[in-house]
């Protein structure tokens, strides 16, 4: 058993340019964990996850996997170590469910077609979708395809799962479908680092609840901590802002 972290990070910083994004962030992942991440728009918790799979460069910092750098990792290794579930649902059109989550399996990770077949469905199973198998994403719910992006990620047998807002672009009652799947596999172990706005899967699901502002983490705890006891003003007010947007809508 190694006793590093799953996932450390370490004063991270990050530019576009002459803006300044990430300003020396730092925490740690244990195996098993959820980590939720909220923060304003622009606060950089894109940033934070597209630097953690490698998908952009930072100039300061480090960050490892079970302590190895993602920067000294192969590429392929990193793709199948860390799986990605972004907001924008971005399934191949001309692919049916099954296929698209084959893809990863025959192209990255190199299996024959009726493994890569056999165990692409388990893993739509696993998000509800076995029946929908055959179907093309242009016949799928948002709500569905989202799920088809959670089954890609998982076929890989990531180590982490990234999730940047993968409800955000749903439909309202298209969200719960896709939290519950979030949940099971919350539940099931998997360790996550979760951008989302929605507390009540925070509340549920979370091990730990970080507020960014700024390229900074002004406050990280167990969500009841920061829900129930602040100890920033700043995280208060972002919270009450959620609940009440919540509230409203
Ligand atoms: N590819 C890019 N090139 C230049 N600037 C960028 C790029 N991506 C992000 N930025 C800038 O970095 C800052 C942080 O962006 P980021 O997308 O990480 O924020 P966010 O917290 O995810 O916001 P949102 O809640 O709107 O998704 C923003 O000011 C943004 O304009
Ligand atoms: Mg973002």
């Amino acid at each position: 058993m190694s006793s590093e972290p799953l996932l450390r990070v370490e004063d991270l910083q990050k530019s576009y340019g002459d803006e300044t994004v990430l300003r020396g962030v730092s925490f740690d992942l244990d195996k098993r964990d959820v980590e939720v991440v909220i923060g304003p728009s622009g606060s950089g918790k894109s940033t934070m996850l597209r630097c953690v799979n490698r998908l952009t460069e930072f100039q300061g910092g480090t960050i490892s996997l079970d302590g190895e750098s993602v920067m000294e990792m192969d590429e392929n290794t990193l793709r199948k170590r860390v799986g990605m579930v972004f907001q924008d649902i971005n399934l191949f059109s001309h692919l049916t469910a099954l296929g698209n989550v084959t893809l990863g399996l025959r192209k990255v990770r190199g299996m024959g077609d009726s493994e890569a077949e056999s165990k692409a469905m388990n893993q739509l199973e696993r998000v509800g979708l076995k029946a929908q198998a055959d179907s093309y994403p242009a016949e799928l719910s948002g709500g569905q395809k989202q799920r088809v992006g959670i089954a890609r990620a998982l076929a890989m047998d990531p180590e982490l799962l990234l999730f940047d807002e993968p409800t955000s672009a749903l439909d309202p009652e298209l969200v719960g479908e896709v939290l519950e799947v979030m949940r099971d596999l919350a539940e099931g172990g998997m360790t996550m680092l979760v951008v989302t706005h929605e507390m009540g899967f925070a509340r549920r699901a979370a091990s730990s609840l970080m507020f960014l502002d700024e390229g900074r983490i002004v406050e990280r705890g167990p969500p009841e901590q920061l829900f129930e006891n602040p100890q920033r003003d700043r995280t208060k007010e972002f919270l009450d802002r959620l609940t009440s947007i919540a509230e409203e809508t």
